[in-house]
């Protein structure tokens, strides 16, 4: 049986507002099992992603382009990449805000390593990579 630990957390006070009313909608006890739940789901959706089979997927970004070089390092990434990055598709959305889809084919393992590398620049929002299982795409031949 495992033993329970506890950790503290920082976040933006809007943010858990809104996490909390995520918690009230979804109906969990605490904010542990909507955090424990999601953890879960997080970490099972990764092991599925990272064999070394052909997908496909598309990471979208939302990032504040005011932040110094950001703007820089998604594009030196990108070009880094450019034997799995097909298409990139990009919208203001505000003033400050930018969403950015970048389609993704190639082995699994590989595009969870870009994904990782974008989402984790300073000045990401959000970001979430969806993949198309490598069956879908071995079907086709
Ligand atoms: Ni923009």
């Amino acid at each position: 049986m495992s033993e329970i630990v506890r950790f503290s957390v920082s976040v933006e006070d809007d943010l858990l507002a809104r996490f909390d009313r995520y918690c009230e909608e979804e109906r969990f006890a605490t904010r542990s099992e909507a955090v424990r739940q999601l953890i879960r789901n997080k970490l099972t959706q990764r092991a599925w992603a990272t064999d070394a089979g052909e997908v496909a997927g598309t990471l979208t970004l939302v990032y504040d382009h005011h932040r110094p070089q950001l703007r820089d390092r998604l594009t030196q990434v990108q070009h880094d990449h450019t034997g799995l990055i097909v298409s990139t598709l990009h919208a203001h959305l505000t003033h400050s805000l930018c969403l950015e889809v970048i389609v993704l084919r190639g082995p699994a393992g590989e595009l969870q390593k870009i994904a990782a590398e974008l989402k984790g620049l300073k000045g990401i929002y959000t970001g979430e990579l969806v993949m198309a299982s490598g069956e879908m795409l071995d079907a086709e031949h």
